[in-house]
């Protein structure tokens, strides 16, 4: 492809019940009311010029280079904030308009450096073009403007410049900073022809700036600039694809030059992202081409000699030879295989593929299993599937928005942004989270009620929100009639109606005020559009699903299910955790959520696949890791997954690695799940894999190569070759077939096709005959599984429990520049943000201690021990530490313990009781198990 150029129509678009039409250069045509001349004029193939004015920002009027002639006018308005009437005649190329056009851009060019020529923008710039599109041909006042010229460059952002004295004040990077990313770090300072960008009085690194890019896509000039484009030259072409970081899954072109990728760039049609991005997706993509990573198959006998680079040929077979000979050994169950919510769907169907017919069993799971599988199994219960409700545009129609142990400025940027756009334009937040993350107080958004709970406490407090809303009488009930089951409804209200449950008994119990609680629960139901987004504060719980199921239960009793603007929204943590859930990865269910044992879904692989398949659900993760740990499980296949770093109680994890007697590892890097491997197949980067991922949304995007595999063949290939191996073949000849067969076999899929994905950009699941373009909002009408179903939720206390010797709570999170277990974000520039993991500490809870801001301290639990370095910070209530889990070195699973939910095993990261000492000195890098140290290499590349 060559480079993808998105027309610039000016002004954002607007929607409207009428229309108006107008005539622009004889040209008529006929847009939504409040549309701006300059967007209709745009649509009608008629660019005016602009410097000021972009469409992914409002209309700001300052650069006065779009005017235009309106009949029955006087003056020349700027076509930008002029909105479109109804038989408007507009000329936008007369000589009294080129004339004035003329004069603006001899004063921007008079203070704006002419080096043309070497600019590093130099074809790519919007000041260039406009000289050139008002035929430009002499300066009268000069070329020696004296107010920006000499000011010096800030160069302190790793990934992009700024260089003032390119600077022509269009102000669109302040207002990208405000509109689109939220973050308000950039103001104009001074006034007239002295004003300038500034941000906030600093330097770039030093301010508020999170390194969005959202300013650097918006400058029309060279004066914000990618780093990599000054060193590498502008890009020449580019590819579309998806970012491989979060589930928001956001778009980008990747644009080159030859086959080096010189910048990511965040496509305005994405339909997840819009054109925003964050740090991560934006900027952090040079692990892909990172000196570490493994590029040629390596097997060895035992874990304690060294690798032995081999061909594929070799890797291949001799990982089929010993696992043939374990199954002869032990049994056909004895093996098994964990997929990546890391990699494509494609990917990940030809692993559980591999499992259930060449393996013959169901064991199979997924990372999901240590993070979102509560949602799958609570949202199923309730509605009949095991996804989100909604897509990311829903919010922007929501009255009231409750964020429960989420951090989605952390996390999920991108839509946070789009959400902190909604709380600025008027709706309320809640957020219920131990912590006080950033949403509660951000510039212009304020949360109505932080609601600071005690960390294990979840269920208790939807129960009293629900108790709020039977007892005083906000259920909706022509919804509940309508939609709902009566007998459970009925059960339901009577156990959330119980004197237990009332905010003012649980008080105790969940640490929050009930005059709070009682105003935030009405809050909701008064909505009218309330919607619940949560994140894994919500699923990593012993009570996990129950939680869900909580949180479901109440949006339907108030009738916040099924439109837009409502619903409950897990934000997934993975770029492809929804997928890789949807892709058949747990040891129950076939791709589309459907049991093993039922004998028509069986029969629909059976003829696929061509040979029976086991009816029997087989072993989860941790079911796994404990067989192996006695002996009868003893074969391995783990996709892009780093289990060692990953999972919890890594003591009791590694136990089972190293009891193994094959482990085979497919993976960027060699991670600490490597140590304990017999064969390493080098997997591929996000830029190199072709395929698809789903994001939150239940959003399938394309994920195109831009570069050839670089270990010479893609993961897919290599599944299908061990499969071969095994006696059961698979051949595709792309992915696309592999999707083909996703599609023939699972119904909610069943209209899916690259083909489509192509032509549309990316479908919503469901996606068939009923849907042929996907669906963005689930439930409209009626569940899926047909009438809600709601699930009485009595609140059971973690059997985690503080004491003397373990006085603190510590619950676990992310920060935005560093992604889950930091292998990929570690080998980029965002260590500069965060180069290290900190454990936040109350002061009170520090000063007991004899701990300072910045001291070394040991954080103990009943598992394991680690050290890493406090941050004395009010953000949690004392009582409960915090720490992020992106560096090895720290190793916060160490001390986290095996307790899991009760319906899914997902395990209980977020509530382990620790101690917290002062450490005498610094530690050595690398923490284990057992207290001590070692400087093992530590790359991973998922966890929770
Ligand atoms: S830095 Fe760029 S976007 Fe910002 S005011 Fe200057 S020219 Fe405009
Ligand atoms: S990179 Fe993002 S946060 Fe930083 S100044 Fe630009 S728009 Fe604002
Ligand atoms: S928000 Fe998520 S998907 Fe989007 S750019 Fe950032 S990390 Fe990538
Ligand atoms: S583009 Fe309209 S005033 Fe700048």
């Amino acid at each position: 492809m060559t480079l993808l150029r998105e027309h610039d129509l000016g002004t954002p678009a607007r929607s409207s019940d009428t229309v108006v039409t107008i005539e622009v250069d004889g040209m008529p045509v006929t847009v939504p009311a409040g549309t701006s001349v300059m967007r209709a004029a745009a649509l009608a193939g008629i660019d005016v010029p602009k410097l000021c004015a972009t469409d992914s920002l409002e209309a700001f009027g300052s650069c006065r280079l779009c005017l235009v002639e309106i009949e029955g006018v006087r003056g020349t308005p700027a076509s930008c904030t002029t909105p479109a009437a109804e038989g408007m005649r507009v000329s936008t190329q007369t000589s009294r308009l080129e004339k004035l056009r003329r004069g603006v851009m001899e004063l921007y060019i008079s203070d704006h450096p002419l080096d043309c020529l070497t600019c590093a923008a130099n074809g790519d710039c919007e000041l260039q073009d406009m000289a050139g599109a008002v035929g430009l041909r002499d300066v009268r006042y000069g070329y020696a403007g004296d107010n920006h010229l000499d000011e010096p460059k800030d160069e302190t952002n790793p990934y992009f410049t700024f260089d003032p004295a390119k600077c022509i004040v269009c102000s669109r990077c302040v207002r990208a900073c405000e509109e689109t990313q939220g973050t308000f770090a950039l103001t104009i300072e001074g006034r007239g022809f002295g004003s300038k960008v500034s941000p906030s009085g600093t330097n770039f690194f030093d301010s508020e700036c999170v390194s969005c890019g959202a300013c650097v896509q918006a400058c029309p000039t060279a004066t914000l600039e990618e780093k990599s484009v000054i060193a590498l030259g502008v890009p020449r072409r580019s590819v579309l694809t998806t970012c491989a970081y979060c589930g928001v899954g956001c778009s980008f072109k990747v644009e080159l030059r030859g086959d080096e990728v010189v910048r990511m760039v965040p496509y305005k049609d994405g339909g997840a992202n819009e054109g925003h991005s964050c740090v991560k997706g934006r900027f952090a993509w040079g692990y892909a081409t990172h000196k570490d990573r493994v590029l040629s198959p390596m097997i060895r006998e035992s874990i304690d000699q060294e690798w032995r680079e081999v061909s594929w040929e070799e890797a291949i077979t001799y990982a089929a030879t010993r696992l043939k000979a374990i199954q002869e050994r032990y049994g056909v169950g004895a093996i098994g295989g964990i997929t990546s919510s890391r990699c494509t769907d494609e990917e990940v169907f030809v692993v559980q593929k591999m499992v259930r017919a060449a393996f013959g069993n169901n064991n199979v799971d997924t990372c999901a299993r240590v993070c979102h599988s509560p949602t799958g199994y609570g949202l199923k219960q309730t509605f009949g599937t095991s996804a989100g409700t909604q897509d990311f545009r829903s919010v922007d129609q929501a009255d009231v928005i409750v964020v429960i142990g989420a951090n989605p400025t952390d996390a999920h940027p991108v839509f946070a942004s789009r959400m902190k756009r909604r709380l600025r334009n008027g709706a309320k937040l809640v957020v219920i989270d131990p912590r006080r993350i950033d949403l509660v107080r951000t510039p212009h958004v304020e949360a109505s009620y932080h609601l600071q709970l005690q960390p294990g406490t979840n269920v208790a407090v939807m129960n009293a929100f629900a108790h709020v809303v039977v007892t005083e009488g906000l259920v909706d009930e022509a919804y509940v009639a309508e939609r709902c089951e009566d007998d459970s409804f009925a059960d339901w209200a009577a156990f959330v109606a119980r004197p237990e449950n009332s905010p003012e008994a649980l008080a105790p119990i969940t640490g929050v005020p009930a005059g709070e609680l009682r105003a935030a629960a009405r809050l909701y139901a008064a909505g009218p559009n309330s919607a619940i987004y949560y994140g894994l504060g919500v699923t990593e719980h012993s009570q996990g699903s129950t939680m869900v199921m909580s949180m479901a239960n109440l949006a339907m009793a108030t009738g916040n299910v099924g439109r837009e603007g409502v619903g409950v929204n897990p934000l997934r943590g993975q770029n492809n955790v929804q997928g890789s859930c949807d892709m058949g990865s747990f040891p129950h269910e076939f791709p589309g959520y459907r049991h093993v044992a039922d004998d028509a879904v069986r029969a629909i692989f059976e003829e696929a696949w061509g040979r029976t398949l086991d009816n029997e659900p087989g072993l989860r993760i941790p079911n796994m890791f404990d067989a192996a740990v006695e002996g009868t499980f003893r074969g391995m296949f783990v996709q892009g997954e780093d289990v060692a770093q990953s999972d919890p109680n890594t003591k009791h994890v590694k136990a089972a690695l190293a009891a193994l007697d094959l482990l085979i590892v497919q993976d960027l890097f060699l991670n600490e799940t490597a140590a304990f491997a017999h064969v390493f197949f080098p997997g591929t980067s996000f830029l190199e894999k072709d395929g698809t991922f789903i994001n939150a949304e239940r959003r399938i995007n394309r994920v195109r190569p831009v570069m050839r595999p670089r270990n010479g063949k893609q993961e897919w290939q290599v599944v299908c070759e061990l499969s071969a191996a095994l006696g059961h073949p698979m051949h595709y000849d792309s992915t696309s077939q592999i999707m083909d067969e996703i599609a023939a076999t699972t119904p909610t899929f069943s209209g899916v096709s690259f083909d489509l994905l192509d032509k549309v950009g990316s479908v919503q699941w469901p996606c068939n005959e009923k849907a042929p373009l996907g669906t963005p909002i689930m439930h409209i009408g009626s569940f899926v599984r047909g009438k809600g179903h709601f699930v009485a939720t009595p609140f059971v206390p973690t059997e985690e429990r503080t004491n003397r010797r373990f006085p603190l709570i510590l619950t676990t999170g992310r920060i935005l520049s560093q992604y889950n277990v930091g292998a990929q974000t570690r080998r980029t520039e965002n260590v500069r943000w965060h180069g290290e993991d900190l454990l936040e500490i109350h002061p009170f809870d520090a000063e007991e201690r004899g701990i300072a801001d910045g001291n070394w301290v040991t954080v103990a639990s009943r598992v394991g021990e680690t050290s890493l370095r406090a941050r004395i910070s009010d953000r949690m209530p004392q009582g409960v530490v915090y720490t992020t889990f992106h560096f090895p070195e720290s190793g916060a699973n160490v001390v986290t313990t095996e307790h899991s939910d009760w319906a899914t095993n997902c395990p209980e990261y977020k509530v382990t009781a620790v101690e917290v000492r002062a450490h005498a000195r610094e530690p050595l890098a690398g923490a284990n198990g057992d207290g001590t140290h070692e400087d093992t290499p530590t790359d991973v590349l998922v966890g929770h």
